[in-house]
């Protein structure tokens, strides 16, 4: 066996396996002459003349096998059988090959088979097991299984395992502590809706599945663990998106004796350590932070994708007074620069228009300025505004001959929102969104308090037990959609990687902020009532924060959907197609459940 299996696993160690002393992904020319012996699976088979050949593929790779009729008869015949997906085991001598192939690594070989098993047949599988595969998203997730086998998913499934192990391994040289938390517990109000969990011994009462193991995690600071982490499964049941499951997973820690900063530098250095040793890309500079402030007005987005500029300008104060309606009455009119695109045609233009007006961005139109590369001015908005004015705003843009400048008006909040689609959209399709470029930032001072319109209260951004930023201690009550938050968020490429905060550890103030959020003592006690009497025995300040795990694998692999770098996922209506669950109970189950399940309405 050649190389150290810990660091090639083309070459894992498999001479002690009784089926073969081979892998498919390990043998090459300076093995020519030698007898191998290996077991995988049949990926396709061709047939020329008086000779056949069949690939056989295993976790780490592909060996074409040849069966010549003229070396044997019989052996040729039992290859010509065998059926896509069969397992099969083969020994034969390694030889060169004439027509190589320089696409896989064992391209320059091939195994001139000499005994042939079938291990196990196979049916013919509903699509073909290939990176291109002829299955579609829906056949692929009934078949999971089968879809795993594709090198491309398994690809996917090896790095998550790099990076856990990573990640296990820098958190431990860092004297963290793996303990696991309970998957039972009991539902509280805030954040996502709750999976709940009926319990047959406590008829009538249920238990939740844990959004995060967030009490847990300060109950262990209390317990004087100092340092815990977990990757740990949550469950959340929210609308579902290309980054959202209903079961994830989080690199969730928390660490005792700690301020924001020291919090900071421990995770941007698990996530250097990732980058490095399993991308092999060196962060060597501190990473960049915004505060949440600065990040809406120069992105409008609390996550921001900083690969690529255009950011924000604001025009307001240029916009007012001219007599458009538009400007006039917007409490902030902003726009973005967007170098080179000048020559956009008016069907071009429309598109984006047409962009920003649909429900998901949900803007009522867009203004757009063009500098010409003669320095002349040409808008959508010349009626209102002079060319002096607009090169005014075009000037404040930073544009130059041959740019065209997008605004929009209204609401400052929304209408940030909405810019930032269309940033996004116009990063998208003049290529600046690279897979490959990874820009990862902190966003820091976080709002503490969230208003909502509908229910005409605050709510707590981040969770109820995140600390006020000292400096904004005394406005909690005067000024309290401005107090910001000891909290903190790791975005990269427009992804929100993962976030955390300094928690309250004082009983007074944790009380306050219950009370801030309309908690009744009653309600607090209930919900929270076994952390509040904890923090009577002395917690220590403490701190932390959770990665998104799936994320973080499928950003660096370069995908759009966690889905791809989870084994069994569910697809976007919570189902698993697979097991096809969620499924009815039978009714003896709800029975001794003492559960009754009211007539389903028709949608
Ligand atoms: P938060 O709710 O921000 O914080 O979650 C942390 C990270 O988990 C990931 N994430 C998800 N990933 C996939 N599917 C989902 N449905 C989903 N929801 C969240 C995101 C997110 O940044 N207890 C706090 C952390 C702390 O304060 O220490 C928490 O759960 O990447």
């Amino acid at each position: 066996m050649k190389g150290n299996p810990a660091q090639n696993k083309d070459n894992v160690p498999c001479k002690t396996d009784m089926y073969r002393e081979n892998t498919c992904g390990e043998l090459r020319l300076e093995d020519a002459g030698k007898k191998a012996k290996i077991a995988g699976w049949v990926q396709k088979s061709r047939k020329m003349g008086g000779m056949t050949f069949v690939d056989i593929r295993d976790r780490y790779g592909v060996t074409q096998v040849v069966f010549n009729s003229a070396d044997n008869e019989e052996l040729f015949n039992a290859a010509n059988s065998l059926g896509r997906e069969f397992v099969v085991q083969i020994t034969g001598k390694v030889a060169e090959r004439e027509n190589k192939n320089p696409n896989i690594p064992t391209g320059d070989i091939e195994l001139i088979a000499d005994s042939l098993k079938v291990l196990n047949r196979s049916d013919v599988p509903p699509f073909t097991i290939e990176d291109n595969s002829d299955g579609g998203d829906d056949l692929r997730m009934k078949y999971r299984y089968l879809d795993l086998r594709r090198p491309a998913v398994r690809k996917n499934l090896e790095l998550r395992h790099k990076m856990a192990f990573e990640i296990r391994r820098y958190l431990d040289s860092k004297g963290f502590l793996e303990i696991e938390t309970p998957i039972l517990v009991k539902s509280t109000p805030e954040g996502a809706r709750d999976f709940v969990v009926p319990s047959r011994m406590n008829p009538g009462e249920f238990y939740a599945l844990p959004q995060s193991p967030q009490l847990f995690k300060q109950l262990l600071m209390v317990s004087g663990f100092d340092r815990y982490f977990q990757i740990a499964k949550c469950f959340r049941d929210e609308d579902l998106r290309a980054d959202r499951q209903p079961e994830f997973t989080q690199i969730d820690c928390e660490m005792s004796f700690v301020e924001q900063e020291d919090v900071i530098d421990m995770f941007e250095g698990l996530v250097k350590h990732i980058f490095k040793y399993v991308k092999g890309i060196d962060f060597t500079e501190p990473l960049p932070r915004l505060t949440w402030k600065e990040a809406m007005e120069r992105y409008g987005s609390d996550k921001p994708d900083i690969r690529f500029g255009m950011e924000f300008t604001d025009l307001t104060d240029l916009a007012k007074g001219k007599g458009f309606a538009v400007t006039d009455d917007a409490e902030l009119t902003v726009g973005i620069n967007v170098p080179g695109c000048a020559g956009y045609s008016r069907k071009q233009i429309d598109e984006l228009t047409e962009f920003v007006k649909r429900p998901q961005v949900g803007a009522k139109g867009l203004m757009w300025i063009k500098l010409e590369s003669d320095g002349s001015i040409k808008s959508s908005i010349g009626k209102f505004f002079s060319e002096e004015e607009l090169k005014k705003w075009s000037e404040r843009m930073g544009a130059k001959p041959g740019d065209l400048m997008l605004v929009m008006s209204g609401d400052a909040m929304k209408t940030r929102k909405q810019l930032c689609e269309l940033r996004l959209e116009m990063g998208n399709r003049l290529g600046l969104r690279d897979r490959n470029v990874f820009a990862p930032l902190w966003v820091i001072d976080f709002p503490l308090f969230e208003w909502d319109e509908e229910t005409q209260r605050y709510y707590a951004m981040h969770h109820p037990f995140t600390s006020p930023n000292p400096e904004d201690i005394d406005k909690l009550r005067t000024d309290t959609g401005n107090v910001r938050a000891t909290a903190y968020d790791i975005v990269v490429n427009g992804n929100e990687l993962g976030g955390g905060s300094i928690r309250i550890h004082e009983p007074g103030l944790q009380n306050e902020m219950f009370e801030l959020l309309g908690f009744t003592p009653e309600k607090a006690k209930e919900q929270f009532g076994f952390l509040m009497d904890a923090f009577r025995y002395g917690a220590p300040p403490h701190g932390g924060l959770a990665l998104g795990f799936d994320r973080f694998v499928s950003i660096l692999a370069g995908l759009d959907s966690i889905r791809d770098v989870i084994a069994f996922p569910k697809n976007n209506s919570g189902r698993d197609v697979m097991n096809e669950s969620p499924s009815p109970l039978d009714p003896a189950q709800l029975e001794e459940l003492n559960l009754e399940i009211k007539p389903i309405a028709q949608k």
